[in-house]
């Protein structure tokens, strides 16, 4: 797959890396500094590179949304048309100072990035782990360990199909939650996972794992 990462910062780096490093054609982008965006692209792996948010966003089978919720606009700007592109959005409406949702409850971020691109198909995922995890999942699963949950929603199928197959290449056994209104839902539950991986004692590098378990 060709991924655009739009923000190159702790999810995009991290993600980006770990999609090129599971065979993916990557272009990192939206950073302050181009010499992080190279060095980035050499540490991945032979494919992936440098660029852009149009040169990111052009051709890309999927683009991953990974900045602040008060660059969206920017970022997007950026990129130019969306048309047909699947977004795939770890961004939390967060507020300035990181400590509350901008929108919650009657809609989400995801929803509301919705939309400011309906031309694309947006799925809401991999925000609900902190990055501190990624590397370990994702070099874990390789050695066949028991897989985390990770939740994800969106209302295309297509989008949604290629979303979880992301999700799996990183490690995690893909939670199918529903439409996007459902990161009404996962936002927040989000937040619930940073207090506990930031504010514990136990270090941020936590995953979780839903499980079923019969009446009898
Ligand atoms: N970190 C987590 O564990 C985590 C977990 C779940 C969800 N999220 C959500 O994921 C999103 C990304 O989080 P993050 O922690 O990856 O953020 P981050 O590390 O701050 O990364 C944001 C990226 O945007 C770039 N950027 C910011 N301002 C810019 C500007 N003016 N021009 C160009 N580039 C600019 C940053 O550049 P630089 O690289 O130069 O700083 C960085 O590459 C957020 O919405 C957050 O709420 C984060």
């Amino acid at each position: 797959m060709r991924i655009g990462i739009l923000g190159s910062g702790l999810m995009g780096g991290k993600l980006g890396t770990i999609f090129a490093r599971a065979g993916h054609e990557v272009v990192f982008s939206y950073a302050r500094s181009l010499q992080k965006l190279k060095r980035l692209a050499r540490e991945a792996s032979g494919t992936a590179r440098s660029g852009t948010p149009r040169e990111a966003t052009e051709q890309a089978d999927a683009l991953l949304l990974a900045v602040h919720w008060s660059r969206i606009d920017d970022v997007l700007d950026q990129a130019g048309d969306l048309s047909g592109r699947v977004v795939i959005t770890c961004s939390l409406p967060m507020n300035a100072d990181n400590s509350g949702l901008i929108v919650a409850h009657t809609s989400s971020g995801a929803e509301e990035l919705a939309r400011k691109i309906p031309q694309a198909q947006v799925v809401s995922a991999f925000n609900t782990v902190p990055s501190e995890v990624l590397f370990g999942v994702f070099y874990a699963a390789r050695r066949k360990t028991t897989r985390p949950s990770l939740v994800y929603c969106g209302d295309d199928e297509h989008a949604k199909k290629l979303t979880a197959d992301l999700i799996k290449d990183v490690g995690f056994d893909p939670v199918d939650s529903g439409s996007l209104r459902i990161a009404r839902y996962t936002e927040p539950f989000a937040l619930l996972i940073g207090e506990i991986a930031y504010g514990g004692n136990g270090g941020p590098e936590l995953a979780y794992r839903f499980e079923r378990f019969a009446e009898a």
